[in-house]
């Protein structure tokens, strides 16, 4: 019997419940799956108290995951370079914090397209905020991208790829100048919020000038079919949605979680009508 958790404020409106409920399911373990609701003032208090449950591990979200970390004993590479945790497993060694943002989205878009990272490619990133930070880390691991970063505020941009160091070869640009050049994309990824519900009719950058068959990804999920993903489809690109990475995520942290390894694919669909309210 397993017994997992969210942490974050406010968690009621949390899709992960019901995530953790597919997978259990699909791998046949027994479990549940609890909300914490924490209020900033009562951080201290209410950590230490999830902490004495019977908790196998946690997820943790907004606005908690940086907050989280003294609390650890540990964090993995991942949360180290990202100074962010959003996964917890309770170990021999203690509460370890892993962040599962980029490697879950990298997993989703390589279940989707298999070959994409097979030769070299050009990638633009359109954002810099947290999740930015964590796909964009994920994406310069991977010896064959080029990656401009384009972001309302350019400094945002440069100082992400500043603070990864290494010796990728992403720069910064305007969301002006990644529209003019977006027909060299061959991989496009949509991490701000723009285009999030209530905003549906907007978007973050018109997508004329890209070529047909250039993947293009967003990560919003809230609505599936964003503004920026009907244009791309018009111009005939191929699709990655943010649920898909969502879902990913979710089975990245239950493996964290069971060391077992169940499937996103069979629940999308599923996933996808639940989003729809279908
Ligand atoms: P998260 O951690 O969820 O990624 P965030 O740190 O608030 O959230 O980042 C939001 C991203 O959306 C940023 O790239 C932000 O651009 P700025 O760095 O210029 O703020 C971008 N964003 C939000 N609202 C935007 C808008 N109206 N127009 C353009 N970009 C916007």
């Amino acid at each position: 019997m397993y017994t997992f958790g969210l942490a974050g404020f406010p968690v009621g409106h949390s899709l992960s419940p019901w995530i953790h409920e597919q997978l259990m399911e699909q791998t046949g373990v027994e479990g549940e799956y609890q909300l914490f609701e924490i209020t900033p003032e009562n951080f201290d208090e209410q950590i230490d108290q999830i902490k004495k449950q019977q908790l196998d591990g946690f997820n943790v979200t907004v606005p908690y995951k940086e907050k989280i970390i003294p609390y650890l004993d540990g964090i993995d590479a991942s949360a180290e370079q990202l100074g962010a945790v959003n996964t917890v497993k309770r170990t021999s060694d203690g509460w370890i914090g892993y962040n599962t943002d980029g490697t879950g989205f990298l997993h989703s878009l390589q279940a989707r397209f298999p070959d994409l990272f097979h030769q070299k490619i050009n990638v633009l990133l359109l954002g810099s905020g947290g999740a930015a930070r964590g796909i964009f880390a994920a994406l310069i691991d991977q010896a064959e991208v080029k990656v401009d970063v384009a972001n309302r505020t350019v400094s945002r941009a440069e100082a992400m790829i500043a603070e990864t160091g290494g010796d990728h070869a992403a720069r910064a640009v305007t969301i002006e100048e990644a529209e003019q050049a977006a027909g060299g994309y061959d991989l496009i990824i949509q991490t701000t919020t723009v285009g999030m519900s209530p905003n549906d009719d907007t978007s973050i950058m018109p997508l004329q000038n890209i070529k047909e068959g250039t993947v293009v990804s967003d990560i919003v999920y809230r609505p599936v079919m964003t503004n920026f993903l009907k244009e791309a489809e018009q111009k005939g690109a191929r699709l990655h949605f943010g649920h898909e990475m969502l879902l990913q995520q979710a089975v990245y942290a239950f493996q964290i979680w069971t060391d077992l390894h169940p499937e996103a694919h069979p629940l999308l669909e599923k996933f996808e009508r639940k989003l729809k309210g279908e």
